[in-house]
């Protein structure tokens, strides 16, 4: 990229009247200067990637470290972040390895499968309590949230009546007008419930992943309570915040495509598909991925210099016309199972396998239910959030 003195850009975050697709510098930069010098509101200039096949390389490369605590890392808050015990997003292997497998088999396909009985019987319990609300009512609040909020409940042993411990504290930890100050201050409340929950779980072990973090991580020595509720508060953020967004935002992106949503429900062996591409298409993580150069490399011809910081827009990849035909058309026949929206390489999504289930279910049975669901304020008086790691709706007034 030639040199012109100016200053810099930064990262692009404003939607203008099209709040379901990324901004539209993406476009533009993808096919001029694809790998480019970027401003932060904080800190040094970093360097951002846009091409798919250059995201996916960054992604895997063993030299991209995802360790928060290294000078220079482009974190999204100004001031110098703390990490708290068994984070093991912002963590690089092995350490992040160690931790990661410990949860894995609770994740794994096979189990998740299991649990699909249970995901639609929570589904259609929420639907019928919706179903007795006043009209318009909130889809975020009555059916959104609490869906994915219910199921880590009851998968990790934390009793639902608590949940606004965590629900409130997670809002604020993924809203990136808080400080860091404030944003540490809600991840330690988060932490400090658990602490207090893996000590009763100690007294009378459940049926419940952090039962079994007590009895076979913790009591065993090979985890100490602060790693266990570090690990937990990942888990509790990662896993309801996300899942909650992409319910709203696909409920108006469907709506704002009625064909595919014909196509959703005509063809129900094709849901997992049409999953897959409104991840595609919505991809809620916004923000950028965040990395930093443990030694040079190069990527797409740029040599990136040990120090260096990455930001890793997947929506970008997400929308790349070499890689996905018509990318911003939602187009729910299409194969986008290569999408980025979970992620790449050893940090990619642990919770996906839940994430789709409860998507799968969640979605089409929310049409069925209510076949003529509409939004009950126009298309430009959505509240969209915008200023967050995880894109989404905060509240959406729907009737039928
Ligand atoms: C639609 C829903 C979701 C989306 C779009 C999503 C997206 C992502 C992305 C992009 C990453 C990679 C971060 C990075 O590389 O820096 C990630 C990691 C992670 N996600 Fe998800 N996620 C979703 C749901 C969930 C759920 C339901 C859970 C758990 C219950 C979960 C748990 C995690 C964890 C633990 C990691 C860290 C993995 C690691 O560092 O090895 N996510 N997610």
């Amino acid at each position: 990229m030639p040199d012109t003195g100016l200053a810099p850009p930064t990262l692009p975050t404003d939607r203008g009247t099209s709040p379901l697709d990324p901004p539209g510098e993406f476009a533009h930069w993808r096919t001029e200067g694809p790998i480019r010098r970027i401003a932060l509101p904080h800190g040094p200039v970093h360097w951002l990637v846009t091409r798919y096949d250059d995201i996916r390389s960054v992604l895997a490369h063993p030299a991209a470290s995802s360790d928060i605590t290294r000078e220079g890392f482009p974190t999204p808050r100004a001031g110098n972040a703390t990490r708290a015990p068994g984070f093991f997003i912002t963590m690089d292997d092995p350490d992040h390895g160690l931790f990661r497998r410990m949860l894995t088999r609770t994740f794994m396909l096979k189990n998740v499968e299991a649990m699909r009985p249970r995901l639609q019987q929570l589904t259609d319990q929420l639907l019928d309590e919706l179903a007795e609300q006043p009209r318009p009512a909130d889809l975020i609040e009555n059916f959104a949230l609490p869906f994915p909020s219910l199921v880590i409940c009851e998968l990790f042993g934390v009793p639902y009546a608590e949940r606004e411990v965590f629900q409130r504290n997670s809002k604020v930890l993924v809203d990136l007008t808080s400080t860091l100050e404030e944003a540490t201050a809600a991840r330690d409340a988060i932490l400090d419930y658990l602490l207090g929950l893996l000590k009763e779980k100690d007294h009378n072990p459940g049926d419940d992943l952090f039962s079994e973090l007590v009895v076979r991580r913790i009591r065993t020595g090979e985890l100490t309570p602060e790693q266990a509720a570090g690990m937990g508060t990942l888990l509790l953020v990662a896993g309801h915040e996300t899942t909650a967004n992409m319910i709203g935002l696909s409920t108006v992106a469907l709506l704002r495509n009625p064909d595919q949503l014909h196509h959703l429900l005509a063809e129900p062996e094709s849901v997992p598909a049409a999953v897959d591409e409104l991840l595609r298409y919505l991809t809620i993580v916004h923000n950028g991925l965040r990395r930093i150069a443990l030694e040079d490399f190069e990527i797409g011809g740029v040599t990136v210099k040990a120090g260096d910081g990455l930001v890793i827009p997947i929506q970008s990849a997400n929308r790349d016309p070499a890689v996905f035909d018509l990318p911003d058309e939602l187009n729910l026949s299409r194969s986008a199972r290569n999408h980025l929206a979970f992620g790449y390489g050893v940090h990619q999504c642990l919770g996906q396998p839940l994430a789709r289930a409860e998507l799968q279910i969640a979605l089409p049975t929310l049409f069925r239910r209510f076949p003529d669901l509409k939004v009950a304020v126009p298309y430009e008086e959505i509240a969209f959030r915008r200023q967050t790691g995880v894109y989404g709706i905060s509240e959406l007034p729907v009737t039928w």
